[in-house]
Protein backbone atom coordinates (compact mmCIF):
# COMPACT_ATOMS: atom_id res chain seq x y z
CA UNK A 1 0.00 0.00 0.00
CA UNK A 2 2.98 2.32 -0.09
CA UNK A 3 2.89 2.81 3.48
CA UNK A 4 6.32 2.23 5.34
CA UNK A 5 6.95 2.20 8.54
CA UNK A 6 10.23 2.27 10.01
CA UNK A 7 11.75 -0.15 12.91
CA UNK A 8 15.69 1.13 13.55
CA UNK A 9 17.05 -2.27 15.38
CA UNK A 10 14.36 -4.26 13.92
CA UNK A 11 13.70 -3.85 17.55
CA UNK A 12 9.65 -4.97 16.58
CA UNK A 13 10.51 -6.46 13.27
CA UNK A 14 9.95 -10.41 12.52
CA UNK A 15 11.83 -11.26 9.46
CA UNK A 16 10.96 -15.25 9.03
CA UNK A 17 9.08 -17.83 10.56
CA UNK A 18 12.03 -20.91 12.23
CA UNK A 19 11.41 -23.83 13.92
CA UNK A 20 15.31 -23.85 15.32
CA UNK A 21 15.76 -21.74 18.32
CA UNK A 22 12.52 -20.37 20.88
CA UNK A 23 13.43 -17.90 22.96
CA UNK A 24 10.87 -16.38 25.83
CA UNK A 25 12.67 -13.42 26.80
CA UNK A 26 10.47 -12.50 29.72
CA UNK A 27 10.78 -15.91 31.11
CA UNK A 28 14.32 -16.67 29.96
CA UNK A 29 13.39 -19.48 28.50
CA UNK A 30 16.34 -20.69 25.44
CA UNK A 31 15.08 -24.29 23.95
CA UNK A 32 16.10 -25.57 20.36
CA UNK A 33 13.72 -27.60 18.52
CA UNK A 34 12.21 -27.97 21.69
CA UNK A 35 14.95 -29.25 23.92
CA UNK A 36 15.57 -26.87 26.84
CA UNK A 37 19.56 -25.47 26.99
CA UNK A 38 20.04 -26.76 30.71
CA UNK A 39 19.66 -30.08 29.61
CA UNK A 40 21.91 -30.04 26.21
CA UNK A 41 24.56 -28.79 28.20
CA UNK A 42 24.49 -31.27 30.25
CA UNK A 43 23.76 -34.57 28.96
CA UNK A 44 25.07 -33.79 24.69
CA UNK A 45 28.12 -32.78 23.18
CA UNK A 46 28.42 -29.91 21.08
CA UNK A 47 28.31 -31.70 17.50
CA UNK A 48 25.13 -33.62 18.93
CA UNK A 49 23.89 -30.28 19.50
CA UNK A 50 24.99 -29.10 15.73
CA UNK A 51 23.43 -31.95 14.45
CA UNK A 52 19.70 -31.41 16.72
CA UNK A 53 19.95 -28.18 15.48
CA UNK A 54 20.75 -28.35 12.01
CA UNK A 55 18.58 -31.20 11.14
CA UNK A 56 15.46 -30.81 13.38
CA UNK A 57 16.26 -34.49 15.57
CA UNK A 58 18.91 -35.49 17.63
CA UNK A 59 20.88 -38.26 15.88
CA UNK A 60 20.81 -42.04 16.51
CA UNK A 61 24.08 -43.12 17.41
CA UNK A 62 24.46 -44.24 13.55
CA UNK A 63 23.42 -40.84 12.52
CA UNK A 64 26.48 -39.57 15.08
CA UNK A 65 29.46 -41.75 14.04
CA UNK A 66 28.49 -40.82 10.33
CA UNK A 67 28.04 -36.95 11.04
CA UNK A 68 31.10 -36.85 13.20
CA UNK A 69 33.57 -38.93 10.35
CA UNK A 70 32.28 -36.69 7.44
CA UNK A 71 33.32 -33.68 9.67
CA UNK A 72 36.67 -35.20 10.02
CA UNK A 73 37.01 -36.29 6.39
CA UNK A 74 36.87 -32.72 5.85
CA UNK A 75 39.48 -30.91 8.54
CA UNK A 76 42.38 -30.54 5.93
CA UNK A 77 43.30 -26.62 4.56
CA UNK A 78 44.09 -26.63 1.27
CA UNK A 79 47.59 -25.86 1.82
CA UNK A 80 47.92 -22.57 0.08
CA UNK A 81 45.63 -21.58 2.37
CA UNK A 82 49.06 -20.91 4.17
CA UNK A 83 49.96 -18.28 1.94
CA UNK A 84 47.27 -16.03 2.49
CA UNK A 85 48.06 -16.64 6.83
CA UNK A 86 51.46 -15.77 5.67
CA UNK A 87 50.41 -12.22 4.25
CA UNK A 88 48.89 -11.42 7.31
CA UNK A 89 50.71 -8.80 9.56
CA UNK A 90 51.97 -11.05 13.37
CA UNK A 91 48.99 -9.14 15.10
CA UNK A 92 46.26 -9.11 12.90
CA UNK A 93 42.73 -9.54 14.72
CA UNK A 94 41.91 -13.33 14.33
CA UNK A 95 38.24 -12.37 13.66
CA UNK A 96 40.02 -10.43 10.62
CA UNK A 97 41.45 -13.74 9.75
CA UNK A 98 38.80 -15.85 10.22
CA UNK A 99 36.07 -13.90 8.29
CA UNK A 100 38.85 -13.59 4.99
CA UNK A 101 39.66 -17.14 5.46
CA UNK A 102 36.35 -18.32 5.62
CA UNK A 103 35.44 -16.53 2.36
CA UNK A 104 38.30 -17.92 0.60
CA UNK A 105 37.46 -21.43 1.28
CA UNK A 106 34.76 -20.39 -1.69
CA UNK A 107 38.32 -19.91 -4.08
CA UNK A 108 39.10 -23.84 -3.10
CA UNK A 109 35.81 -24.93 -2.70
CA UNK A 110 33.82 -23.26 -5.95
CA UNK A 111 31.73 -26.29 -6.38
CA UNK A 112 29.58 -25.55 -2.94
CA UNK A 113 28.77 -22.17 -3.76
CA UNK A 114 25.87 -22.70 -6.14
CA UNK A 115 23.68 -25.25 -4.37
CA UNK A 116 19.94 -26.65 -3.65
CA UNK A 117 20.14 -29.94 -3.66
CA UNK A 118 20.15 -31.38 -0.33
CA UNK A 119 23.10 -33.74 -0.50
CA UNK A 120 25.29 -30.69 -1.96
CA UNK A 121 24.09 -28.80 0.86
CA UNK A 122 25.11 -31.30 3.63
CA UNK A 123 28.56 -32.07 1.81
CA UNK A 124 29.12 -28.29 2.58
CA UNK A 125 27.97 -28.12 5.75
CA UNK A 126 30.10 -31.01 6.85
CA UNK A 127 32.86 -29.32 5.11
CA UNK A 128 32.45 -25.87 7.06
CA UNK A 129 31.94 -27.94 10.13
CA UNK A 130 35.76 -29.36 9.78
CA UNK A 131 37.37 -26.46 8.32
CA UNK A 132 36.31 -23.81 10.50
CA UNK A 133 37.81 -24.28 13.48
CA UNK A 134 41.10 -25.11 11.88
CA UNK A 135 41.02 -21.54 10.12
CA UNK A 136 40.16 -20.16 13.82
CA UNK A 137 43.64 -22.32 15.61
CA UNK A 138 45.52 -21.15 12.10
CA UNK A 139 44.43 -17.16 13.07
CA UNK A 140 45.69 -17.95 16.83
CA UNK A 141 48.92 -19.87 15.68
CA UNK A 142 49.43 -16.67 13.50
CA UNK A 143 49.37 -14.42 16.54
CA UNK A 144 51.29 -16.72 18.60
CA UNK A 145 53.85 -17.29 16.31
CA UNK A 146 54.05 -20.59 16.43
CA UNK A 147 53.39 -23.65 13.85
CA UNK A 148 50.27 -24.23 11.71
CA UNK A 149 48.87 -27.46 13.91
CA UNK A 150 46.19 -30.25 11.78
CA UNK A 151 43.50 -31.69 12.97
CA UNK A 152 44.01 -35.02 14.62
CA UNK A 153 40.91 -36.99 13.84
CA UNK A 154 41.91 -39.77 16.45
CA UNK A 155 40.15 -36.83 19.07
CA UNK A 156 36.41 -35.96 19.27
CA UNK A 157 35.62 -32.89 17.77
CA UNK A 158 36.44 -30.34 20.76
CA UNK A 159 39.63 -31.90 22.17
CA UNK A 160 40.80 -31.86 18.63
CA UNK A 161 39.71 -27.90 18.57
CA UNK A 162 42.37 -27.89 22.21
CA UNK A 163 45.10 -29.66 20.49
CA UNK A 164 44.97 -27.49 17.40
CA UNK A 165 45.00 -24.61 19.40
CA UNK A 166 47.75 -25.20 21.96
CA UNK A 167 50.07 -27.73 20.96
CA UNK A 168 53.70 -27.13 20.32
CA UNK A 169 54.80 -29.55 18.00
CA UNK A 170 58.35 -29.85 20.11
CA UNK A 171 56.49 -30.20 23.30
CA UNK A 172 54.29 -32.13 25.23
CA UNK A 173 51.12 -32.39 24.89
CA UNK A 174 48.49 -32.96 27.95
CA UNK A 175 45.01 -32.93 27.27
CA UNK A 176 42.83 -31.71 30.36
CA UNK A 177 39.41 -33.95 30.20
CA UNK A 178 38.45 -31.02 32.28
CA UNK A 179 39.00 -28.23 30.38
CA UNK A 180 37.21 -30.11 27.05
CA UNK A 181 34.37 -30.62 29.25
CA UNK A 182 34.34 -27.16 30.10
CA UNK A 183 34.55 -25.68 26.65
CA UNK A 184 31.77 -28.40 25.31
CA UNK A 185 29.27 -26.91 27.37
CA UNK A 186 30.18 -23.08 26.76
CA UNK A 187 29.88 -23.69 23.22
CA UNK A 188 26.69 -25.68 23.22
CA UNK A 189 25.38 -22.68 24.97
CA UNK A 190 26.67 -20.29 22.06
CA UNK A 191 25.16 -22.50 19.28
CA UNK A 192 21.87 -20.71 18.09
CA UNK A 193 19.78 -17.92 19.07
CA UNK A 194 17.74 -16.85 16.77
CA UNK A 195 17.32 -13.94 14.87
CA UNK A 196 20.57 -11.84 16.22
CA UNK A 197 22.99 -9.76 14.44
CA UNK A 198 24.93 -12.08 13.13
CA UNK A 199 22.56 -14.68 12.01
CA UNK A 200 20.30 -12.12 10.52
CA UNK A 201 23.43 -11.25 8.65
CA UNK A 202 24.00 -14.94 7.21
CA UNK A 203 20.37 -15.09 6.43
CA UNK A 204 20.08 -12.13 4.33
CA UNK A 205 23.86 -12.42 2.40
CA UNK A 206 22.31 -15.65 1.88
CA UNK A 207 18.87 -15.16 0.87
CA UNK A 208 20.80 -13.32 -2.54
CA UNK A 209 21.33 -17.10 -3.28
CA UNK A 210 25.05 -16.34 -2.01
CA UNK A 211 26.82 -19.48 -0.95
CA UNK A 212 26.88 -21.14 2.54
CA UNK A 213 30.78 -20.13 3.40
CA UNK A 214 30.17 -16.34 1.85
CA UNK A 215 27.01 -15.84 4.13
CA UNK A 216 28.88 -17.22 7.48
CA UNK A 217 32.27 -15.13 6.62
CA UNK A 218 29.99 -11.94 6.87
CA UNK A 219 28.19 -13.97 9.58
CA UNK A 220 31.07 -13.54 11.74
CA UNK A 221 32.23 -9.80 10.60
CA UNK A 222 29.00 -8.97 11.95
CA UNK A 223 30.09 -11.07 15.47
CA UNK A 224 33.08 -9.21 15.90
CA UNK A 225 31.35 -5.72 17.51
CA UNK A 226 31.31 -5.01 20.85
CA UNK A 227 27.61 -4.83 20.97
CA UNK A 228 27.24 -8.36 19.55
CA UNK A 229 30.11 -11.15 20.32
CA UNK A 230 32.40 -8.90 20.56
CA UNK A 231 31.27 -8.55 24.06
CA UNK A 232 33.43 -11.19 25.55
CA UNK A 233 36.59 -9.56 24.68
CA UNK A 234 35.59 -6.11 25.86
CA UNK A 235 34.22 -7.76 29.45
CA UNK A 236 37.48 -9.01 29.85
CA UNK A 237 39.37 -5.73 29.08
CA UNK A 238 36.67 -3.75 31.65
CA UNK A 239 37.20 -6.07 34.13
CA UNK A 240 40.97 -6.14 34.08
CA UNK A 241 41.12 -2.20 33.98
CA UNK A 242 38.76 -2.55 36.76
CA UNK A 243 41.55 -4.49 38.84
CA UNK A 244 44.02 -2.36 37.90
CA UNK A 245 42.02 0.52 39.15
CA UNK A 246 42.04 -1.10 42.14
CA UNK A 247 38.50 -2.69 41.83
CA UNK A 248 36.94 0.33 41.89
CA UNK A 249 33.21 -1.23 40.96
CA UNK A 250 30.90 1.98 41.63
CA UNK A 251 33.43 3.98 39.36
CA UNK A 252 32.40 1.72 36.49
CA UNK A 253 28.98 1.71 37.32
CA UNK A 254 28.25 5.22 37.48
CA UNK A 255 30.28 5.60 33.90
CA UNK A 256 27.92 3.36 32.84
CA UNK A 257 24.54 5.06 33.96
CA UNK A 258 25.99 8.70 32.84
CA UNK A 259 24.45 9.81 29.66
CA UNK A 260 27.02 12.01 28.81
CA UNK A 261 29.55 9.31 28.64
CA UNK A 262 29.58 6.54 25.84
CA UNK A 263 30.79 4.14 28.27
CA UNK A 264 28.63 0.77 29.07
CA UNK A 265 28.54 -1.90 30.99
CA UNK A 266 29.87 -4.61 28.54
CA UNK A 267 28.11 -8.35 29.20
CA UNK A 268 24.99 -6.36 30.75
CA UNK A 269 21.60 -5.58 28.87
CA UNK A 270 19.86 -7.81 26.12
CA UNK A 271 18.01 -6.94 23.67
CA UNK A 272 15.31 -9.86 23.92
CA UNK A 273 16.12 -10.92 27.68
CA UNK A 274 14.51 -8.76 30.23
CA UNK A 275 14.76 -10.87 33.85
CA UNK A 276 17.64 -13.01 33.27
CA UNK A 277 19.69 -14.59 30.14
CA UNK A 278 19.76 -18.45 31.15
CA UNK A 279 22.99 -19.05 29.32
CA UNK A 280 24.35 -16.60 31.42
CA UNK A 281 23.18 -18.36 35.03
CA UNK A 282 24.57 -21.84 33.24
CA UNK A 283 28.09 -19.90 32.60
CA UNK A 284 28.61 -18.23 35.96
CA UNK A 285 28.06 -21.91 37.56
CA UNK A 286 30.56 -23.35 34.67
CA UNK A 287 33.14 -20.76 35.87
CA UNK A 288 32.65 -21.61 39.83
CA UNK A 289 32.76 -25.36 38.68
CA UNK A 290 35.65 -25.08 36.59
CA UNK A 291 37.90 -22.81 38.87
CA UNK A 292 37.12 -25.55 41.69
CA UNK A 293 37.90 -28.60 39.02
CA UNK A 294 41.32 -26.90 38.35
CA UNK A 295 41.90 -25.99 41.88
CA UNK A 296 42.97 -22.34 40.70
CA UNK A 297 41.59 -19.09 41.09
CA UNK A 298 41.20 -15.85 38.91
CA UNK A 299 40.60 -12.51 41.11
CA UNK A 300 38.50 -10.99 37.68
CA UNK A 301 35.70 -13.81 38.62
CA UNK A 302 35.67 -12.07 42.03
CA UNK A 303 35.66 -8.56 40.37
CA UNK A 304 32.98 -9.47 38.11
CA UNK A 305 30.38 -11.19 40.88
CA UNK A 306 31.08 -7.65 43.00
CA UNK A 307 30.08 -5.55 40.28
CA UNK A 308 27.41 -8.14 39.09
CA UNK A 309 25.75 -7.40 42.25
CA UNK A 310 26.54 -3.80 42.54
CA UNK A 311 24.60 -3.40 39.09
CA UNK A 312 21.58 -5.82 40.46
CA UNK A 313 21.46 -3.82 42.84
CA UNK A 314 20.99 -0.41 41.26
CA UNK A 315 17.84 1.46 39.96
CA UNK A 316 19.20 2.65 36.61
CA UNK A 317 19.96 -1.04 35.44
CA UNK A 318 16.96 -2.82 37.61
CA UNK A 319 14.26 0.08 35.71
CA UNK A 320 16.08 -0.64 32.37
CA UNK A 321 15.96 -4.44 33.50
CA UNK A 322 19.60 -5.10 32.30
CA UNK A 323 21.13 -8.55 33.54
CA UNK A 324 24.55 -10.15 33.17
CA UNK A 325 24.38 -11.50 28.99
CA UNK A 326 26.16 -14.98 27.85
CA UNK A 327 29.28 -12.58 27.20
CA UNK A 328 29.48 -11.70 30.95
CA UNK A 329 30.93 -14.82 32.06
CA UNK A 330 32.50 -16.43 29.13
CA UNK A 331 35.69 -14.23 28.62
CA UNK A 332 36.41 -15.83 32.37
CA UNK A 333 36.18 -18.95 31.20
CA UNK A 334 37.68 -18.90 28.19
CA UNK A 335 40.90 -17.10 30.22
CA UNK A 336 40.97 -20.21 32.58
CA UNK A 337 41.53 -22.53 29.08
CA UNK A 338 44.36 -20.55 28.21
CA UNK A 339 42.70 -18.40 25.39
CA UNK A 340 43.82 -14.60 24.83
CA UNK A 341 41.33 -11.68 24.82
CA UNK A 342 41.62 -11.82 21.12
CA UNK A 343 40.59 -15.14 20.45
CA UNK A 344 37.56 -15.13 22.90
CA UNK A 345 34.71 -14.15 19.74
CA UNK A 346 36.80 -16.54 17.90
CA UNK A 347 35.71 -18.92 20.11
CA UNK A 348 32.23 -17.81 20.09
CA UNK A 349 32.14 -17.68 16.12
CA UNK A 350 32.97 -21.33 16.64
CA UNK A 351 30.26 -21.90 19.09
CA UNK A 352 27.98 -20.16 16.55
CA UNK A 353 28.64 -21.73 13.38
CA UNK A 354 25.95 -24.51 13.65
CA UNK A 355 23.63 -21.99 14.34
CA UNK A 356 24.50 -20.10 11.29
CA UNK A 357 24.58 -23.03 9.27
CA UNK A 358 21.08 -24.08 10.46
CA UNK A 359 19.26 -21.03 9.60
CA UNK A 360 21.01 -20.49 6.42
CA UNK A 361 19.79 -24.08 5.29
CA UNK A 362 16.48 -23.62 6.55
CA UNK A 363 16.08 -20.05 4.67
CA UNK A 364 17.43 -21.77 1.53
CA UNK A 365 15.01 -25.05 1.32
CA UNK A 366 12.39 -22.30 2.41
CA UNK A 367 12.86 -20.69 -0.84
CA UNK A 368 12.74 -17.48 1.34
CA UNK A 369 12.56 -13.91 -0.88
CA UNK A 370 15.38 -11.79 -0.98
CA UNK A 371 16.00 -9.75 2.25
CA UNK A 372 15.47 -5.76 1.05
CA UNK A 373 14.26 -4.05 3.65
CA UNK A 374 12.90 -0.22 2.95
CA UNK A 375 13.44 3.32 4.33
CA UNK A 376 11.72 6.52 4.94
CA UNK A 377 13.68 9.05 2.83
CA UNK A 378 14.24 12.24 4.25
CA UNK A 379 17.00 13.68 1.97
CA UNK A 380 16.77 16.83 -0.46
CA UNK A 381 13.61 17.15 -3.34
CA UNK A 382 15.07 17.05 -6.64
CA UNK A 383 17.90 19.58 -6.83
CA UNK A 384 19.88 21.10 -10.19
CA UNK A 385 22.89 19.97 -10.88
CA UNK A 386 25.45 23.00 -10.61
CA UNK A 387 28.86 22.81 -12.62
CA UNK A 388 32.57 23.38 -10.74
CA UNK A 389 32.23 27.26 -10.90
CA UNK A 390 28.61 26.88 -8.81
CA UNK A 391 29.82 24.71 -6.38
N1 LIG B 1 25.30 -0.31 30.23
C1 LIG B 1 24.63 0.84 30.50
N2 LIG B 1 23.44 1.16 29.97
C2 LIG B 1 22.88 0.28 29.13
C3 LIG B 1 23.50 -0.92 28.80
C4 LIG B 1 24.75 -1.21 29.38
N3 LIG B 1 25.38 -2.35 29.09
N4 LIG B 1 22.73 -1.61 27.92
C5 LIG B 1 21.66 -0.84 27.71
N5 LIG B 1 21.74 0.30 28.44
C6 LIG B 1 20.72 1.36 28.55
C7 LIG B 1 20.71 2.25 27.31
O1 LIG B 1 21.58 3.34 27.48
C8 LIG B 1 19.26 2.66 27.26
O2 LIG B 1 19.07 3.64 28.26
P1 LIG B 1 18.00 4.85 28.04
O3 LIG B 1 16.66 4.18 27.98
O4 LIG B 1 18.17 5.73 29.21
O5 LIG B 1 18.37 5.51 26.74
C9 LIG B 1 18.52 1.40 27.73
O6 LIG B 1 19.45 0.71 28.58
C10 LIG B 1 18.08 0.47 26.60
O7 LIG B 1 19.23 0.14 25.83
P2 LIG B 1 19.24 -0.02 24.26
O8 LIG B 1 20.60 0.31 23.76
O9 LIG B 1 18.06 0.70 23.67
O10 LIG B 1 18.94 -1.58 24.15
P3 LIG B 1 19.20 -2.48 22.86
O11 LIG B 1 18.23 -3.60 22.95
O12 LIG B 1 19.19 -1.65 21.63
O13 LIG B 1 20.70 -3.00 23.07
C11 LIG B 1 22.55 -4.29 23.82
C12 LIG B 1 21.02 -4.24 23.61
C13 LIG B 1 22.92 -5.70 24.19
C14 LIG B 1 23.25 -3.89 22.52
C15 LIG B 1 22.91 -3.31 24.96
O14 LIG B 1 22.30 -3.73 26.17
C16 LIG B 1 24.43 -3.17 25.16
O15 LIG B 1 25.05 -2.35 24.50
N6 LIG B 1 25.05 -4.01 26.06
C17 LIG B 1 26.50 -4.00 26.22
C18 LIG B 1 27.17 -4.85 25.14
C19 LIG B 1 26.93 -6.33 25.34
O16 LIG B 1 27.08 -6.87 26.44
N7 LIG B 1 26.59 -7.02 24.25
C20 LIG B 1 26.37 -8.47 24.25
C21 LIG B 1 24.94 -8.78 24.02
S1 LIG B 1 24.46 -10.47 24.37
C22 LIG B 1 25.38 -11.52 23.38
C23 LIG B 1 25.46 -11.20 21.94
O17 LIG B 1 24.56 -10.65 21.31
O18 LIG B 1 26.47 -11.56 21.37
Amino acid sequence: NGIITIDPGFKNTGSCESKITFLDGEKGILRHRGYAIEELTKKASFLEVAYLIIFGELPTKEQYVKWEKDIKHHSLLNEEMKNIIDGFPKKAHPMGMLSSLTSALTAFNPATVDITKEEQIYGAITKLMGKFPVIAAWAHSKNLGTPLNYADNSLDYIANIMQMMFRIPTEKYVMNPIAVRALDELLILHEDHEQNCSTSTVRIVGSSEAGLFASVSSGVSALWGRLHGGANQAVLEMLENIQKDGGDVEKYINKAKDKEDPFRLMGFGHRVYKNFDPRARIIKKAADELFADLGTNDPVLEIAKHLEEVALNDEYFAERKLYPNVDFYSGIIYRALGFPREMMTVMFAIGRLPGWIAQWKEMRLNGEPIGRPRQLYTGYALRKFKSFEER
